[in-house]
């Protein structure tokens, strides 16, 4: 019964289609179907791939796979500011260090900070420039301006200090630019610059910074303050001694400011970013509070501390990431330089006005800032 209605039903259709082609009727449901079918198809392609960009993005493979910060130890794992005591104390301490300088140095001058007699209502810093070692213009503006070596009086509560302060560079050098006979000239000039013997780049910032540790430590450690900043920043000398000159003496001693302030901030993982970090060079969820390395200040203690400590602390190729981790990990607290820190100027009062010590985005405008310099009269 059931295969003899089959089979009649088939025969049925068979001789539709046989006499007539594909009902109208049928025909147009069935494409309606199809348009429907692949409507859907289409917009689930568009979710997966928007799910793949977004999960891309976020690279949130290595997001699952990251380390809680609450099990942060970052090697090595010991009592770092045990052994930092011990060595500035010449003790015995038998661990080896993890993160020696690998580079030599190519020139530098150990004798800037010799001639120097810290008076007792002076504040000595030393700036301390990063800069490309190309950037010869801007090298000459700074030493001009703000980098000058001329010692200002500020007041302060009824007392006048003078900002003493001496200048160096920190460079690499350049495998596609043959300018090092033009950097011994400029380095038999005037012995401001500090070469290391690797090639100028972003990724290499911290062998300059380790550079720059190292060498205020040992060569300029009559000075009370080192001031890093970029090539590409304003700084007000005056406000600079303002702020200084108003600390406390226990905050002169610990400080380490900058701008700004990141706490419990994420990794990058967009494996597409500049920042990007690999689960393997840092496995862990969260980074220890850092500051742009742009611009930051640092009283003496803290950079003879951490040039000891960060032979002991694993590399990491961001420099000011690297130095949160060092401060993270021997207990110093770093300070949020708040307005006195700008990131983008709009005009010049912002600049020369105020509190401000410290002003980014003169990349290309060097004469710019030699205006601002002029005006702001600092001499
Ligand atoms: C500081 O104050 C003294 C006394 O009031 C004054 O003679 C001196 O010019 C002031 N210095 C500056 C840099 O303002
Ligand atoms: C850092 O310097 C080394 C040694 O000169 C060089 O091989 C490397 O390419 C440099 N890295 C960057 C990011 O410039």
């Amino acid at each position: 019964m059931q295969l003899a209605f089959q089979v009649g039903s088939r025969a049925s259709t068979m001789s539709l289609r046989g006499k007539y082609g594909m009902s109208p009727l049928l025909k147009m449901l069935l494409r309606h179907r199809k348009k429907k079918c692949f409507f859907i198809a289409f917009a689930f392609c568009c979710g997966i791939l928007v799910l793949l960009y977004i999960w891309d993005y976020y690279g949130l493979s290595d997001v699952l796979y990251e380390t809680s910060f609450s099990d942060f130890a970052w090697p090595l794992n010991i009592n770092l500011a045990e052994a930092v005591r011990k060595i500035q104390n010449n003790e015995k301490l038998d661990i080896a260090q993890i993160n020696p300088f690998p580079f030599k140095i190519r020139m530098q001058n150990e004798n800037l900070c010799k001639d120097v007699i810290v008076k007792n209502s002076a504040i000595f810093v030393l700036i301390v420039v990063k800069s490309a070692c190309w950037s010869f213009e801007s090298r000459h503006i700074i030493r001009k301006s703000w980098g000058n070596e001329k010692t200002i009086s500020v007041n302060h509560s009824g007392t006048e200090y003078q900002l003493v302060t001496k200048r160096v560079f920190l460079i690499g050098h350049s495998s596609s630019l043959d300018s090092q006979y033009l950097l011994r000239e400029e380095y038999q000039m005037y012995k401001d610059l500090i070469q290391g013997d690797f090639e100028d780049g972003y990724f290499n910032n911290t062998y300059k910074t380790m550079m720059a540790f190292s060498y205020a430590s040992l060569h300029c450690h009559n000075a009370h303050f080192a001031f890093f900043v970029d090539e590409d920043f304003y700084i007000s000398k005056r406000n600079t001694a303002q702020f200084l000159a108003s600390l406390p003496a226990t905050s002169a001693q610990n400080l380490y400011i900058g701008f700004s302030l990141f706490t419990n901030t994420r990794v990058n993982r967009n494996k597409k970013h500049k920042r990007y970090v690999p689960l393997a060079e840092y496995p862990y969820s969260r980074i220890p509070p850092y500051v742009y390395a742009g611009a930051y200040i640092l009283s003496m203690k803290n950079i003879r501390d951490m040039s000891v400590a960060m032979h002991y602390v694993k590399f990491f190729r961001m420099d000011d990431v690297y130095l949160g981790l060092i401060a993270y990990r021997l207990g110093i607290t770093i300070s949020d330089g708040g307005k006195r820190f700008l990131m983008e100027f709009y005009t010049s009062s912002d600049v020369v006005n105020s509190h401000v010590i410290a002003s980014h985005g003169f990349r290309g405008k060097m004469s710019l800032m030699r205006e601002f310099w002029d005006l702001a009269a600092e001499t």
